[in-house]
């Protein structure tokens, strides 16, 4: 007999920090038991995986330090965590759950425990995705489908027959006339979910949150007057004749002969692996497809491929000790929503944005997300203070896909939808589901031309407020592109622009041709990019075309860009394409001077601003980190900071010891005097206007 194995890591428990008081203790055991009662029952309100897996790891934790405080039934020891929904079909053997690993520490620890409680090393796994969705056994006679159960407590579930018969994956027939209990999950996927939720709200229900509790929701229902649509993929295969000792990797495509779709058949595949090394790479493949599949998998489960390995290793209470869910982190998670902002776009769309309290999602701090639009707000009816589903999938926005409903203040007040549009005070058109100012591009479009117009982004003199009112006024101008279109003629028409004027006027829109892309990028007012952030955006790819080729993950490769920037960046880019186009089409400059274009860089060809002896390199032909504080004779504060980069340095906006030059002028405060107090080199402004000077002109 095997010495009984330490195996099974219920959660993290490793990492879980044990409750201080046995009151508390119980208190977490209440709202596991609350959050899974509603999980199983497929509720809408159901606490979000992380905080669950958090909470339940903690409660682990606690009874590993505390054996004295354990409950009975505690639902760290239980199949199902407790509070399940016994109903009338009993399992044939009992419908288990997954222990959970987090990282590849964990990983690695638990198959050296597999392999100890062999005492070998285990024969070889498979990787397949972690389905996330709910749990049913069906069970097939002489090949017909005559029973399908939820998992309900692990021992027994609910009848789902009837609704489950409409399953896309799982046949009301098999291939051949065979008996066989098939086990996995019935989800929904994503172009489903959105179905699904305009079918609830069109017959006057309320949108689910997200596509597990839409899956579970339709699973359980009776009598509903309209079929969702649901998905099933198999996991695990039950008295398969002529089975016994067949891998699993075989049985599931025994299975999948017979006509029933399984994970390893799913766009997610299924990987076979002969050790941890393997591992780590298929579990890193699968992640990477994660955003690709068209539903939700919250994770991989690993399994001990031979039928040896299995008997040998068995099961505890609640799961088996040949298999193991490697978690993703959680891509949705709750915060409470701050407020509401409503949001107008270039093109006159109007959309309501969350500002939420930051939370992780998926990795990465989310501060605001989309509500998609007015129509989708009021259906769900998310009101500020609620406590909000924030959910990420890869490189979109964020989203908010519903409220807790139970958790609303009992003192809040439904969202009021706009009465005219934000910016311009004109009327909304409502006839879509997305709404737009009835004034489109032109709605805005003042603005955007001058923040274009303005001296730090393409420096148009003579472009003020006044003449661009009224080239919007008359039709001539929308976007910043018209602008290179104008002609002498046609803008001397416009009131009190004399010939002269007129004529001036185009000579500096024509010159402005030639600003760098790090100004047009400003002109263009891409969010959450200022006039620092579009240099470095700029020195980094060296063209828009490359740019705008980026995907979010080399958007990340630039100092100070993040998911939730990176993501921004990459869509307001692609809503920008029709005018980059157009820009682009007039021969405006879109590269960056003195920059190799990004995908040559890539490919190994040398950086020009690298190869030339610039002033501000340091001796290992890193940039210098450059302070410019008080005026630079002839340049505005950013022209200064644009000057550093010229240079070859790197600016910067506080002085710290990590400065290498701090360049004093007029006008400069406190950031002069810590220089001084620091002991940092101090060059005096025009000294720096020189030597910029100089550098123009040898180049
Ligand atoms: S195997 C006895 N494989 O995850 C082993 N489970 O957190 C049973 N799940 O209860 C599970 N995808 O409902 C297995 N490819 C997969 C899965 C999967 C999703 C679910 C299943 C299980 C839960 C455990």
């Amino acid at each position: 007999m095997p010495a009984e194995p330490e195996i099974a890591p219920v959660v993290d428990a490793a990492h879980a920090q044990p409750f201080d008081t046995a009151d508390d203790y119980r208190a977490a055991i209440e709202r596991v038991r609350a959050a899974a009662s509603s999980y199983y029952a497929g509720a809408d309100l159901a606490m979000d995986d992380a905080t669950y897996d958090a909470l339940l790891a903690r409660v682990t934790a606690t009874e590993a330090a505390q054996p004295g405080w354990v409950v009975a039934d505690s639902p760290a020891d239980v199949v199902g965590a407790g509070g399940g929904v016994t109903g009338d079909v009993e399992h044939s053997t009992p419908m288990l759950s997954l222990a959970n690993v987090f990282d590849e520490e964990e990983l690695r620890a638990w198959a050296a425990r597999l392999d100890r409680v062999l005492g070998r090393p285990a024969a070889g796994y498979t990787v397949e995705p972690k389905i996330d969705g709910m749990a049913i056994a069906a069970r097939y006679v002489d090949g017909a489908l005559v029973q399908v159960a939820t998992r309900g407590d692990g021992r027994a579930g609910e009848d789902v027959t009837a609704q489950a018969r409409a399953i896309a994956g799982l046949p009301a027939r098999l291939a051949e006339p065979v008996t066989v209990e098939v086990r996995g999950e019935v989800f929904m996927t994503d172009d489903d979910f959105a179905r699904a939720n305009e079918l609830r709200t069109a017959h006057g229900g309320r949108p689910f949150a997200n596509p597990r509790n839409a899956a579970a929701g339709t699973l359980r229902a009776q009598d509903r007057a309209y079929v969702a649509p649901l998905s099933f993929l198999a996991y695990a295969v039950h008295d398969l004749p002529g089975g016994e000792g067949l891998t699993h990797s075989a049985a599931m495509a025994a299975i999948a002969g017979l006509g029933v779709s399984t994970t390893g058949g799913s766009a997610a595949g299924m990987a076979s692996c002969a050790g941890v090394d393997e591992l780590v790479g298929a579990i890193a493949s699968l992640g990477a497809l994660r955003d690709k599949l068209g539903f939700d998998i919250d994770g991989v489960v690993i399994k001990a491929d031979s039928p040896a390995d299995r008997d040998a290793a068995g099961s505890s209470s609640r799961a088996p000790r040949w298999a193991v869910a490697y978690k993703f982190p959680a891509d949705t998670r709750t915060s409470r929503l701050v407020g509401i902002e409503v949001q107008v776009g270039r093109t006159g769309l109007i959309t309501p944005v969350a500002v939420i309290e930051p939370v992780q999602v998926g990795g990465v701090v989310v501060t605001s997300a989309t509500l998609h639009n007015f129509g989708d707000l009021v259906r769900r009816d998310v009101r500020v203070g609620d406590t909000v589903f924030v959910r990420r999938a890869g490189e979109v926005i964020p989203e908010i896909t519903g409220a807790k409903l139970d958790e609303r203040p009992a003192d809040s007040v439904p969202f009021a939808a706009p009465e005219v549009c934000p910016r311009c005070g004109g009327a909304i058109d409502r006839s879509q589901k997305r709404w737009r100012c009835a004034q489109g591009r032109a709605c805005g479009a003042a603005e955007s031309l001058a923040y274009f117009a303005a001296r730090d982004s393409m420096d148009i003199e003579g472009l003020g407020d006044k003449v661009i009112r009224a080239l919007v006024a008359a039709g001539m101008v929308t976007d910043p592109a018209d602008l290179y279109d104008l002609d002498v003629e046609a803008v001397s028409q416009l009131e009190r622009l004399g010939r002269t004027s007129a004529a001036k006027l185009i000579a500096n829109i024509e010159s402005s041709k030639r600003q760098p892309l790090s100004r047009v990028l400003t002109g263009l007012g891409v969010r959450m990019t200022g006039r620092s952030m579009s240099r470095r955006l700029a020195r980094h790819f060296g063209s828009m075309e490359a740019l705008c080729a980026a995907t979010v993950e080399q958007l990340q490769q630039v100092e100070a860009v993040g998911p939730e920037r990176a993501a921004t960046i990459a869509a307001e880019l692609a809503e920008l394409a029709p005018v980059i186009g157009k820009l682009a089409a007039r021969g405006i400059t879109l590269v960056e001077p003195g920059v190799t274009p990004f995908a040559e860089a890539e490919a190994g060809a040398p950086d020009p601003a690298d190869a030339v002896d610039l002033p501000l390199r340091k001796e290992d032909g890193s940039p210098m980190t450059v302070v410019v504080t008080g005026s630079v004779p002839g340049l505005t504060r950013n022209e200064g900071n644009e000057a550093v980069e010229r240079l070859g340095g790197k600016s910067s906006g506080s002085v710290s010891k990590r400065t290498d030059l701090v360049v004093v002028g007029d006008g400069a405060g406190s950031k002069a005097a810590k220089a001084e107090e620091l002991g940092l080199r101090i060059m005096p402004a025009d000294e720096f206007a020189e030597l910029l000077a100089a550098h123009v002109a040898a180049s």
